[in-house]
């Protein structure tokens, strides 16, 4: 448990430097930038009481310390995140080199940081030099035949001397860049999906490495994406007819002198072997067409492509890209391959994932493999793709010359466990012949839990997979079926256990940019975003008006925004978004005076199970209830305004603008009063009576105090009632958990948690699912998969569940008064028969740890709390039991013996700076419920205590 890293170490340092939440970013567009570090030491109580950052132009000048852009000065201060950068101002392609010099409390320096770095990107639209190309092709592509793939590229001469070379590119669909031959960037899918009616982004890379003096070319892959290809369910070309690209190159020498190269009429265009492609469609590859080394300076053929077309200018915004890029982050052999006959077989990669399969084929010029991905296999033993709806998902591979070639795809990717493929001979491929290349938004992964109960482990794989595999550019709902939409419902409900699993804070921050540029001119929010406006699809379905302000759905955009303030104490984005969340608001209240938000049900408590037959419930009521949702939807959305309105109290506080805070106090009052009127009887029965009902009314805090033990009880005994089982949809289940545990039935909380039969998590888990189902009956024994029109078994929203097992079973939570984890409340719950769990989350102030085992009635916990954060640690113990920690007795006994000490002070405490030496970094705070709690201090403890696993709380 000991951290080797930190032994010995007892100088404090700041480490883990980042611009923005970004290590070292190319090209960023904010040019007051945020600087955030981690002090870390390894000794107790240690925290930072002052920094001093120091920006220097170049490396060299930063070695001697000379802060040339900015130097701080000793700043005395605890903050180490969200320091924006005061220096020099910062042009267009500035190298930035930075580093930081923190005290820790008792005023001692540490040592500085190891250097970190960022740049900027192009700040102005006036320094692209060039113009969009591309090649303009008028066929109309169908399901069957995408459209193909553009290639383009520029051969020129640069001197010698360069002492810089940097590529900004983007373009309307995606794009592959290629400098000599090689990849600039790991990037794929870039520039990503945004609201290109509004934005558009560029990425920046660094090629200095990758040109010299004389010849040189740069060459580009231009496909569809989201531009032009086939989105959601809505078809093809939906932002505009053809891809298009931008780029500008600027080379700086070492003389001082710079040349600029960017897309114009001298560069060259040819179709090639990418004959089709599409993200959901799949892509054909025609290795009799390969273009022999079209990325090259000497490429010889050059001379039969043709000019490009000079394509529309685009009258977005173009903006850097400050997130994550989507790339491999895992190459995987497969785990088992069958083969079918011959020509046919089926590889299983082991896992769900996201991404597509690198194989090596043989055969003769001419011939042609097919790979169709699936998530599952069917009865028949061959793979079952029926829940594909629209999307084929099939790539096709054609031979240029006999013998062996490699291929993969491009510009499509695939959500599959299975890939079946076929063509002459494939049936002897061999295991080695393949490989599983996953692909994601390469964002840090910064929770781990690992329990006694193995299915549970695979329950927290399946919610970390499905992630992997949804958070692509934006949240998506599924990554196989004609869909992959960013549903706001979905994300809202996962994000807070996304947060734990990854860092979030620049891709939520950039989605929420999405949610603002879709929200419509009522200042109505989308259900989904990246928002697709424009007529009626084939499916007769009007989105660009049904599909917005859908009560759990619209919501999500303020959720998002604090969401980003809890874990990461972010108060830009709200500022940002604050006057688009204000129009929602007054949306809403216009629209529904009364504080009633009823409409026609658009999803409600999406996917629960039936509590009573559902003829029952419609007769009662009607239009308000669907097969897919039974709590009524006015209650529903009306539960979600009395929330929303509260949040943005909230909010409004967070960010200071008090008089909005009150109208929106009075807003929430006026709100809770009518939804306590309209659906709540006198004797605390809510309207629809569900599972549901309850676990919103508690979790979002609609009912009066008085009234909410009540509810917790009727919640409770809803489920014994119905044998042990919860029946909520999406949002239900989001509170369930919570309301359980907060009113005493934490057993039941765990029972929930760990049940194994249908309908449950873990009973996913025993089908073999290693990814988190859309459905609670994805698959059932009796029926076998559910209708195929709605089928996912990658979809996030039933992972919500991962929150409350970081919190309740790995025990690490925020305090929520102190955002961005500054304080954490460290809670392990030994219950429902776990003997073990350990924990680590990289929060925003370093990494927490927590390891727990409980057996034969003693408990032990060894815990890592950050420098510079404060922990509350409840530890259980029995009634008048004794807790040590180190060995050392403490608790009760020490609470007593300090009586008088401002123990109940414990933020008094903090701000006063004391916690020091290694006992003072201890408090005993007394007992609450069945545990003891103290007050700690960074660095690591060790408590031990006597408790019977089975006692305690029981609910
Ligand atoms: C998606 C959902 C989404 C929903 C709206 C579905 O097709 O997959 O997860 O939230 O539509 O009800």
């Amino acid at each position: 448990m000991k951290d080797a890293a930190l032994d010995g170490v007892d100088r404090i340092t700041a480490k883990r430097l980042r611009v923005e939440y970004l290590t070292d970013p190319l090209g960023i567009d904010v040019v007051r930038p945020r600087l955030g570090w981690n002090p870390e030491s390894g000794r107790r109580g240690a925290e930072q009481s002052a920094y001093r950052i120091v920006v220097a132009g170049s490396p060299e000048k930063l070695g001697l310390g000379e802060g040339d852009l900015w130097d701080s000065g000793k700043v005395d201060s605890g903050e180490s995140q969200h320091i924006r950068y005061a220096g020099v101002g910062l042009t267009s392609g500035r190298q930035a080199y930075w580093k930081v010099m923190v005290w820790d409390e008792a005023g001692e320096p540490g040592t500085w940081s190891e250097a970190a770095s960022w740049t900027m990107g192009l700040l102005g639209r006036d320094e692209w030099d060039g113009f969009w190309i591309g090649r303009k092709n008028d066929r109309k592509p169908t399901r069957e035949k995408p459209n193909p793939v553009v290639y383009l590229r520029r051969s020129f001469r640069l001197r010698g001397g360069i002492r810089r070379a940097t590529v900004y590119a983007t373009a309307l669909g995606v794009y592959r860049l290629y400098a000599n031959g090689l990849a600039a960037g790991p990037q794929l899918f870039a520039p990503e999906w945004t609201d290109y009616h509004a934005r558009v982004q560029y990425q920046t890379y660094d090629v200095t490495a990758l040109l010299r003096e004389g010849d040189n070319a740069l060459a580009a892959e231009l496909g569809h994406g989201w531009y032009t290809g086939y989105i959601g369910m809505f078809g093809y070309q939906k932002y505009g007819m053809d891809p298009a690209f931008l780029l500008q190159l600027n080379v700086e020498y070492e003389d001082g002198g710079v040349e600029r190269i960017s897309t114009d009429e001298s560069w060259r265009v040819s179709w090639g072997p990418i004959v089709a492609s599409d993200l959901q469609m799949g892509e054909t590859y025609d290795a009799r067409l390969e273009l022999p080394r079209w990325k090259e300076a000497d490429c010889s053929e050059d001379g039969a492509w043709s000019e490009p077309d000079r394509l529309f200018d685009y009258r977005g915004r173009i903006v850097a890209q400050m997130t994550p890029p989507i790339r491999a982050t895992e190459e995987r052999s497969a785990a088992g391959v069958r083969m079918l006959d011959e020509d046919r077989l089926i590889v299983d990669a082991g896992q769900n994932l996201t991404g597509w399969l690198r194989v090596s084929l043989r055969g003769k010029s001419g011939e042609s493999y097919t790979l169709k991905y699936a998530e599952a296999i069917g009865g028949s033993g061959e793979i079952y793709t029926d829940n594909l709806r629209l999307a084929s998902q099939t790539d096709v591979f054609i031979l240029g010359e006999d013998g062996p070639k490699t291929f993969e795809t491009t510009f499509t990717c695939h959500g599959f466990r299975y890939v079946e493929i076929s063509g002459a001979g494939a049936g002897r491929l061999a295991p080695g012949d393949i490989f599983v290349i996953v692909v994601r938004s390469a964002l840090e992964e910064t929770g781990r839990l690992e329990t006694s109960d193995p299915d549970l482990n695979r329950l927290l794989d399946n919610i970390r997979w499905t992630q992997r595999s949804n958070f692509m550019g934006v949240p998506t709902d599924c990554p196989q079926r004609d869909e992959r939409h960013g549903w706001t419902g979905d994300a809202q409900i996962f994000a807070r256990t996304a947060a734990y699993n990854m860092d979030v804070s620049a891709f939520f921050a950039k989605w929420l940019t999405d949610l603002t540029d879709a929200q419509q001119p009522t200042g109505a929010f989308t259900d989904f975003a990246p928002f697709i406006f424009g007529p009626k699809t084939e499916f007769d379905n009007d989105f660009t008006y049904t599909h917005i302000g859908s009560a759990g759905w619209a919501d999500a955009p303020p959720m998002i925004g604090w969401l980003l303030y809890e874990t990461y104490g972010d108060t830009d984005v709200l500022r940002r978004c604050y006057p688009a969340f204000r129009r929602w608001i007054d949306y809403n209240e216009q629209l529904y005076p009364s504080g009633i938000r009823r409409d026609a049900p658009q999803y409600g408590d999406w996917l629960s199970v039936d509590e009573r037959p559902f003829e029952e419930t419609k007769a009662e009521f009607d239009w308000l209830v669907s097969h897919h949702s039974t709590t009524p939807y006015d209650v529903f959305a009306t539960a979600y305004w009395v929330h929303g309105t509260k949040l943005m109290e909230r909010i409004a506080l967070a960010i200071g603008e008090n008089e909005d805070a009150e109208r929106y106090r009075a807003l929430h009052a006026r709100a809770q009063e009518a939804f306590l009127r309209e659906f709540v009887s006198s004797e605390g029965i809510v309207k629809g009576d569900t599972q549901t009902a309850y676990a919103m009314a508690l979790g979002m805090e609609l009912l009066p105090e008085s009234m909410r033990r009540s509810a917790a009880d009727r919640l409770a005994a809803k489920i014994e009632g119905a044998g042990g089982m919860a029946t909520t949809g999406f949002h239900g289940t989001k509170y369930l958990l919570n309301a359980l545990c907060d009113y005493g039935y934490e057993e039941l909380a765990f029972r929930l948690v760990l049940r194994r039969e249908y309908p449950s998590w873990l009973y996913s888990v025993l089908q073999g699912a290693t990814t988190i189902w859309e459905r609670w009956d994805g698959w059932t024994e009796e029926r076998g998969f559910q209708n195929a029109s709605m089928n996912s078994l990658c979809h996030y929203a039933f992972g919500s569940v991962g929150e409350w097992l970081y919190r309740h079973v790995g025990g690490i939570d925020a305090v929520s008064s102190s955002p961005g984890f500054r304080r954490v409340r460290i809670r392990p719950r030994p219950k429902g028969g776990l003997t073990s769990a350990s924990c680590e989350y990289d929060s925003l102030h370093g990494c927490v740890r927590t390891e727990w085992t409980a057996r034969d009635g003693r408990f032990e916990l060894r815990l890592r709390i950050p420098a510079g954060v404060t922990a509350v640690v409840y530890v259980p113990c029995e009634n008048g039991g004794q807790v040590k920690e180190s060995g050392i007795p403490c608790g009760e006994e020490l609470a007593m013996k300090e009586s008088g000490d401002p123990c109940g002070e414990e933020l008094a405490m903090k701000e006063s700076g004391v916690l020091a030496k290694a006992r003072e970094a201890i408090r005993a705070l007394g007992r609450e419920d069945d545990c003891v709690r103290f007050l700690v201090g960074s660095g690591e403890y060790f408590f031990e205590s006597l408790y019977e696993t089975m006692g305690g709380n029981n609910g």
